[in-house]
Order: C-alpha cells, then sequence, then structure tokens
C-alpha cells in the first residue's frame, strides 16, 4: 500500500490519459487540503455557514463554504488542464481548457447543512473523457472519490483497480491507511432520513417497517440505525463496517426522482462501492447504468453491502 503521491506517479506512467486523471487527483488532494485547512481555521469573520443569498441550480441554499469550495477546485482543475468543470454550485459546465482531456464533475461541499453543526462533511469528485461530454453514463468514469473532513481529513479513492483509502497528514500529505477496503457483503444497519416516512412509496416503506420489526419480522434479524446528514460520511462508515444508505424517491414536491444529484453525488459514491464488492442502484437499475439527461438530475439512491441491496431490490420487485 503506498502514500497517494506514489499511487498517482505510477498511475500517471500508464498512459498520457492516466497521467492527466493523476495530475487532476493531485490537484483535488491540494483544494481538499485548503478546504480542510480553511474548516479548521478560527474566523469569524469568514462565517462558513452563512448563507450566500442566492440558490443553487438545485434549489439549494448557497453557503459561504460551499462557494469558497467551488473556488478552490476551480483554480486547481484549470492548474491541472482539465478541459469542463460540472459542479453543484455553477448551473452550466464550466470550460477550462479546450485541448483538455478530462471532464470533472464535483459537489464541493458535500452536507452544507452540518457545516455550522461540526459535523462530518466533505467534496465528492466524479471524472471522465472528455470525449464522452457533460452528460454521461457513470460506467464511463476513469476515477472517483471523495474527502471527508471530520476528526480525520480522508480520501477513498478509486482509479479503476480497486479502492484506496489515505489520511490526510498536517502537512496536507495523504498518507495510506493500510486499510484494504472492501464492502462487507451483509449488514443490520440502514441509514434513511425517517422524517420523511409518510412521503415513501410502498416498496422503501415495507423494506423499513420489516426492518423496525427485528428479530419477530419477516426480515428476522434486529437492525440499527444510523443517519448523519452528510453522503460522505454515512458512505465512509458503509465501507468500513458495511450498512445500506437510502435516500429514496418519495411523494413530496421536487423528490419524485429523490433528493441526490445522479453526475456528481451518486455516480462517484456508485463506482467507489462497485470496485469495493458493493451495489448502487435505484431501487431497479444500476446507478451506472443510468444515461443523465440533465448536470442536476436528481435520482432515487440505495446502496451499501451487496446482499442487503438485493433485499431492498426485491421489494421493488
Ligand atoms: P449537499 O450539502 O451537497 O447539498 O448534499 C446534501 C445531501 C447529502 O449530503 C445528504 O445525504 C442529504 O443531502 C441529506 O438530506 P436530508 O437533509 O434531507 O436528510
Ligand atoms: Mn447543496
Ligand atoms: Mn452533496
Ligand atoms: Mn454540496
Amino acid at each position: 500500500m503506498q502514500d497517494l503521491d506514489a499511487v498517482l506517479k505510477q498511475h500517471a506512467a500508464q498512459s498520457d490519459i492516466d497521467a492527466d486523471v493523476a495530475r487532476a487527483v493531485n490537484g483535488l488532494a491540494r483544494a481538499a487540503a485548503a478546504i480542510s485547512k480553511l474548516i479548521r481555521t478560527p474566523d469569524k469573520a469568514a462565517n462558513l455557514g452563512a448563507i450566500k443569498g442566492s440558490a443553487n441550480a438545485d434549489g439549494d441554499d448557497q453557503k459561504a463554504l460551499d462557494v469558497l469550495a467551488d473556488d478552490e477546485i476551480t483554480a486547481q482543475l484549470h492548474t491541472a488542464g482539465v478541459a469542463i468543470y460540472l459542479s453543484e454550485e455553477q448551473d452550466t459546465p464550466i470550460p477550462l481548457h479546450a485541448d483538455g482531456t478530462l471532464i470533472v464533475a464535483s459537489d464541493p461541499l458535500d452536507g452544507s447543512s452540518n457545516i455550522d453543526t461540526n459535523v462530518s462533511i466533505g467534496t465528492i469528485f466524479s471524472i471522465m473523457p472528455a470525449a464522452g461530454g457533460s452528460l454521461q453514463c457513470g460506467r464511463n468514469q476513469l476515477a472517483a472519490g471523495f474527502f471527508v473532513y471530520g476528526p480525520q481529513t480522508t480520501l477513498l479513492l478509486t482509479l479503476g483497480d480497486g479502492v484506496l483509502a489515505f489520511q490526510m497528514d498536517d502537512d496536507g500529505f495523504f498518507c495510506d491507511m493500510g486499510w484494504q477496503v472492501a464492502m462487507p457483503a451483509d449488514t443490520q444497519e440502514f441509514g434513511i432520513n425517517t422524517s420523511n416516512q409518510r412521503h415513501w412509496h410502498a416498496p422503501v416503506k415495507a423494506y423499513i417497517d420489516a426492518c423496525l420489526d427485528g428479530r419477530d419480522g419477516e426480515l428476522k434479524r434486529n437492525y440499527n440505525m444510523r443517519w448523519v446528514g452528510s453522503l460522505v460520511a454515512d458512505a465512509w462508515r458503509i465501507f468500513r463496517r458495511g450498512g445500506v444508505f437510502l435516500y429514496p424517491a418519495d411523494c413530496r414536491d421536487g423528490y419524485s426522482q429523490g433528493r441526490l444529484r445522479l453526475v456528481y453525488e451518486a455516480n462517484p459514491v456508485a463506482m467507489l462501492v462497485e470496485q469495493a464488492g458493493g451495489k448502487a442502484t435505484n431501487g431497479t437499475d444500476s446507478i451506472l447504468d443510468i444515461q443523465p439527461q440533465d448536470l442536476h438530475e436528481r435520482v432515487a439512491f440505495i446502496f451499501g453491502s451487496m446482499n442487503e441491496v438485493d433485499v431492498i431490490i426485491g421489494y421493488h420487485s
């Protein structure tokens, strides 16, 4: 197992496009180190959780840190020679270099509702070939990952050949965690925002009811529940000890396709999940096979331990 710099050097030596991917990941790691420092630096004036006044294309209130993280990533991807940047915080694709070979999609700051609650938040990224255009299936991704700004600043990364885990040191270097990342196939722990229960469609209602019925229910097992409200924090836990995450479609206006965004949240996490031996679906289809129609389109997102996701798919059939 190696530190990030060594991994990227080795990857870059494979081909020209892999060298471009390595440069982009290195730029994202520099941006994450800067965002992590920003979060940790006492600065009343920065007021990172303050709403900036404008909503983003998906209707989310933009917080100060959303914008600062977006600016940091834009600058690093420009330096890395990336062709186009797709961002939760930008209505349309941002052209950077006409001769670039890569498109990078990012959720610059995931978990914004947790910024001023001192709960883990993060940055998610997806790296695709520029030739595929801004709306391409997640199956085309060349690399994907997410940073978590928590008690530790960490990175889960896939370059297409398994999942690697790193922890940032005080100097901003990402050190190997010595963790052979593999998603446990079974779990008795689910994550869902239960306050939406009255809005859920029948399959999700039936599954969660069966979980809550415990050993006497049809699943014959007791379940635990965890919900952080930052996708990256819930995902990191699930990679660590197994579990399932559900943000389903529901009956609320605007939630007919759930809450999470396909291009810069579900696709990168789904690539990591499959690379670690887990499963990621919208309830019926694999996330990575869905053809995006719009940069900010939402998708019902269920992922985690393979055998438990299969149980949930069973409720949808
Ligand atoms: P973002 O802060 O990037 O807009 O993403 C927030 C997402 C995701 O991180 C989390 O899983 C989900 O919102 C939580 O939604 P609820 O607040 O509805 O539970
Ligand atoms: Mn948001
Ligand atoms: Mn997010
Ligand atoms: Mn975000």
